[in-house]
């Protein structure tokens, strides 16, 4: 170790041509730099590593596997981040309401460590699993997803993106995805099969109020597409949804049943979780008969009530490659939605 001491300051011999530290000299000779400094290894302490190129990784961390200078990064409460399409976009599109499968590997690298188990109890067509299998390639390793999906177009539609996928890695020499569990049915039956405090992250994205609706209308296109006003952000301000305001009130109903839907469901997957574990929810904000609708925060308090969660952040995830529209203009301003929501729950303590 007293090699490395004088290793390190002999390293401040590394100058640039004005005679100043050159931290990039000194990396190539791959020493510990930070902050373009070298840091003396003989002064971290023993629960602190160094780990090249990436920073003091502290080995009391029971959140992630970032080191200091990933998890200042990883905290900031928005994603500004456009995720463009990839990872047979275009096949997943079926779907309407996929997410960036590395969008959901940034959450999982966030909220979970390399073997830890990731479940997706509305898995869609498999962001979070796909997710987790990037992390064994870009991150810092394998995370085991399970997924729960009751349409099952969707689940076989995990399965041929996921063979499409590792069809053209291979050609590209890139080594495969892995395959995650996906499962078949309904979230609430297949709970059943999963121990209690077994998962250490619960990623998912639920389904929207009216999507029972617009999932049975899913291959009439036409239908579909009118339909997909009533809850797709900034284009709810159209007429699509008088249906509730017919019956006076309704839409209060329908959503209060959904949240507490939604509320019973996220109290019952909570004993799967590990007491230091998280549940990260997906849920964009929306606009319908000209008011803003607080969906995040409404599904926050709901899920609040029930289950023993505490909310942490609401991280906005802002995507700077989303189309804008004209809504409104002249006469009413109308948000145009380039944002979803990112609740993050942690575990009451004592569950
Ligand atoms: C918003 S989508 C999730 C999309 C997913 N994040 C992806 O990347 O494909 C919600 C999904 O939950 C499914 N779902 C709704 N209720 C369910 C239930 N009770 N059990 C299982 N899946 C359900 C729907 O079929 C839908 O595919």
């Amino acid at each position: 170790m007293a090699d490395d001491g004088d290793r390190h300051r002999q390293s401040r011999l590394f100058t640039d041509d004005d005679g100043a530290f050159d931290a990039d000299r000194a990396r190539e000779e791959s020493l510990p730099v930070e902050d373009g400094e070298v840091i003396d290894t003989d002064d971290l302490a023993d629960h602190q590593r160094y780990v090249e190129g990436r920073g003091i990784y502290d080995e009391r961390n029971r959140v992630n596997d970032l080191t200091g200078k990933e998890w200042k990064y990883a905290t900031k409460s928005v994603i500004a981040e456009g995720y463009p399409p990839a990872v047979q976009h275009d096949r997943r599109n079926e779907h309407g309401g996929q997410k960036p499968p590395r969008l959901c590997a940034d959450l999982i690298g966030r909220f979970s460590k390399a073997g830890d188990t990731v479940l997706d109890p509305f898995a869609g067509v498999g962001g979070t699993l796909l997710g987790a299998s990037f992390c064994e390639h870009e991150g810092t390793g394998l995370r085991h997803a399970i997924g729960f999906e009751r349409t099952e177009r969707w689940v076989d539609l995990y399965r041929e993106v996921l063979e499409a996928e590792n069809d053209e890695r291979r050609a590209r020499g890139d080594p495969p995805l892995a395959e995650q569990d996906m499962r078949h049915g309904d979230c609430v039956e297949l709970l059943a099969d999963v121990p209690d405090d077994s998962v250490d992250l619960l990623l998912t994205d639920v389904p929207y109020w009216h999507m029972d609706e617009l999932e049975q209308t899913r291959n009439e296109r036409e239908t579909r597409e009118s339909k997909l006003g009533s809850f797709g952000g900034a284009e709810a301000s159209d007429a699509t949804v008088d249906t509730d305001a017919d019956d006076g009130g309704g839409s209060e109903r329908t959503k209060a049943e959904w949240l507490a839907d939604m509320a019973d469901k996220f109290d019952r997957f909570t004993d799967a979780v590990t007491p230091d574990g998280h549940v990260v929810v997906f849920i964009g904000d929306m606009y319908r008969e000209q008011s803003y609708e607080f969906l995040s925060a409404d599904l926050a308090r709901a899920i609040e009530s029930t289950a023993p969660l505490t909310l942490a952040a609401n991280l906005i995830w802002y995507d700077p490659t989303k189309d804008l529209h004209v809504y409104g203009y002249p006469f009413s301003f109308v948000p145009s939605m380039v944002h979803q929501n990112v609740l993050v729950f942690r575990l009451e303590a004592g569950n």
